[in-house]
């Protein structure tokens, strides 16, 4: 509608003219059980995890990565059960150091799909493998024919990308793309790109490889789901998300957030059955044991939640005067609220009282409004029960 064509005639007065691209689609790796499962703290059940290969299955996310089998016996055992389970619709990958056995173990745990991947910055390169670039190189060219001569699908990451030398990154992405790796993930592992810095990068790898590009974005500097979309202008096919942002350190892009990024302010579609997003997040949250922050963007408590006077009366006229219009609560299986607190305004209070059929007369409505007003402002919450039973005093209903 008439929404729609001003977004889009935003995105064209402001941005790069690359990024307004109506048929464009993303596809989405998700990485909760891998990359996500190893935030510090957080381990899941066998049963947890199947759960959650299931939600993700339903939501419509393209890949799942269920884990690195090389990595203990019991997760390639788990690997191998999400593998053989019923009804999980998204390819599975694993994840692969670069060498031989732990393709193999990928292979055995029945995965669609073989993630491998080698250090390529200098530090990391020196401190960790003890490799010349040239020595990687020739590792990337010969892991790669490997895995692809087990799997159709593969999946290769130069880790630490965003810290490597420009120029041995393209010849290590040419040298995977030329051996046939499906996809290229750019990985910016410990957070340091910026969206002006990632999106010309994912354009020069974009121009030298003929393969699908994809990219993980941690959140050291709180820059991953911008850095992620940044990568989406940029020209990248695919990205890796987790629920609710977990991952090592400071974690990953949020599923919910690109997504709902992607589709609302740019008009680029996923698979994504957003209306399943909130669901999503609580059930993570509940097995991670890792609270959602109210202000959480899509997915926390105050997302669509309106105290002040003002705000609450715009968005009873008319929800789209204070929440962007353009994500709906609805979409992303949110509701909308409003609050209670020392700057509630007297419309939602009544709105609030009608809901429970109690209708006060205007002096009656402004002792109610002024009570919750004075204990709110003692610091104190006012539930709506709490409004329920103020209410009733000074009406003198039952
Ligand atoms: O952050 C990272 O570089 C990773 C790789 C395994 C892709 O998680
Ligand atoms: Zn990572």
């Amino acid at each position: 509608g008439s929404e729609q064509s001003l977004r889009k005639w935003r995105i064209a007065f402001y941005c790069d003219k690359s990024t307004v691209n109506t048929n464009r689609r993303v596809t989405i790796l998700d990485t909760t059980l891998r990359d996500g499962e190893q935030t510090p703290g957080v381990s899941f059940t066998l049963e947890q995890k199947i759960e959650i290969a299931h939600q993700l299955s339903d939501i419509g996310v393209d890949v799942i990565e269920a884990g690195f089998p090389a990595s203990s016996d019991v997760e390639f055992e788990t690997v191998k059960r999400i593998c053989a389970e019923e009804g999980i619709r998204p390819k599975i990958c694993g994840l692969a150091r670069s060498v031989k056995a732990d393709v193999d173990r990928c292979i055995e745990a029945g995965v669609d799909m073989v993630h491998v991947f080698i250090p390529t910055s200098e530090i990391q390169r020196t401190y960790t493998i003890k490799k010349s670039h040239a020595e990687v190189l020739a590792i990337t060219r010969e892991i790669i024919t490997y895995a692809r001569s087990k799997c159709d699908y593969v999946m290769f990451s130069p880790m630490d990308a965003t810290r490597t030398e420009p120029s041995e990154l393209i010849e290590i992405c040419k040298a995977a793309d030329e051996a046939g790796t499906t996809i290229i993930n750019i990985p910016d592992t410990v957070g340091v790109s910026t969206p002006s810095m990632i999106k010309p990068l994912i354009a020069m790898i974009r121009e030298n490889v003929k393969c699908k590009i994809d990219v993980h974005c941690h959140n050291d500097f709180g820059l991953a789901t911008a850095n992620t979309i940044a990568a989406v202008e940029g020209g990248a096919d695919q990205i890796q998300v987790t629920v609710n942002g977990i991952g090592e350190r400071a974690g990953n892009a949020d599923l919910a957030q690109t997504v709902m990024i992607l589709k609302s302010i740019y008009g680029i579609e996923t698979n994504i059955r957003t209306e399943k997003l909130v669901e999503t997040s609580r059930m993570v949250s509940r097995f991670s044991q890792i609270a959602v922050l109210p202000i959480q963007p899509v997915v926390g408590e105050n997302a669509f939640s309106h105290e002040s006077g003002i705000h609450s009366h715009g968005v009873m006229a008319n929800p789209g005067t204070f929440e962007p219009g353009i994500m709906t609560p609805e979409m992303v299986g949110h509701r909308r609220r409003l609050k209670l607190g020392k700057h509630v305004g007297k419309h939602a209070v009544r709105q609030m009282l009608e809901d429970i059929n109690v209708n006060p007369s205007d002096p009656e409505l402004d002792m109610i409004v002024a009570k919750v007003k004075e204990i709110s402002g003692r610091g104190r919450k006012v539930t709506e029960f709490d409004l329920f039973e103020i209410a009733k005093i000074i009406t003198g209903s039952h």
